[in-house]
């Protein structure tokens, strides 16, 4: 396992539509390790393989005391409810946001062994999993700020 730089606005991986993984061998593996590795280390809960420089569907998520949740390949199936959140990125240091996420997510996504699983998500784990999906598709957060009144210097977030 290793700690990767992370790659921070505006490095254009970020703004990339990721492509899905179709083999899962030896080195997608090393590459989850490595994203576990970097999340841990920058004090993340969450981090998407864009933000290592990789434009793969491959995000690591790690609710605190909670075991990681490894999704290759995920999509979101349902969205229900609404709720403002207060969100910051490790892609874009020094700042967080106020914005809409929803309230619960179902997603269908691949584990490490390439088995496809389904995973529902309420409040802050609904948000890790937008938030990362959102990566893979090259948006990043402050594309949802309303106005930038509501982006601010960051103090409290913790970052996905
Ligand atoms: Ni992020």
């Amino acid at each position: 396992m290793a700690t990767v730089a992370i790659r921070t606005l505006p490095d254009p991986v970020l703004r990339q539509k990721a492509k899905r993984v179709t083999v899962i061998d030896g080195s997608i593996h090393k590459l989850i390790d490595d994203m576990i590795d970097t999340m841990r280390a920058n004090s993340g809960v969450g981090l998407a393989a864009p933000q290592i420089g990789v434009p793969l569907r491959i995000a690591v998520i790690e609710m605190p005391g909670e075991e990681v949740i490894t999704l290759i390949n995920p999509q979101i199936i349902k969205r229900q409810g609404e709720r403002v959140v207060g969100e910051a990125c490790l892609s874009v240091p020094g700042y967080q946001g106020e914005i809409k996420r929803s309230a619960v997510v179902k997603v269908k996504a691949q584990d490490r062994q390439g088995k496809e699983f389904r995973l529902k998500g309420e409040e802050i784990l609904a948000q890790a999993l937008e938030h990362e999906i959102d990566h893979l598709n090259g948006t990043l957060y402050i594309d949802h700020v309303e106005s930038p009144d509501k982006l601010q210097r960051l103090d409290r977030e913790l970052p996905l």
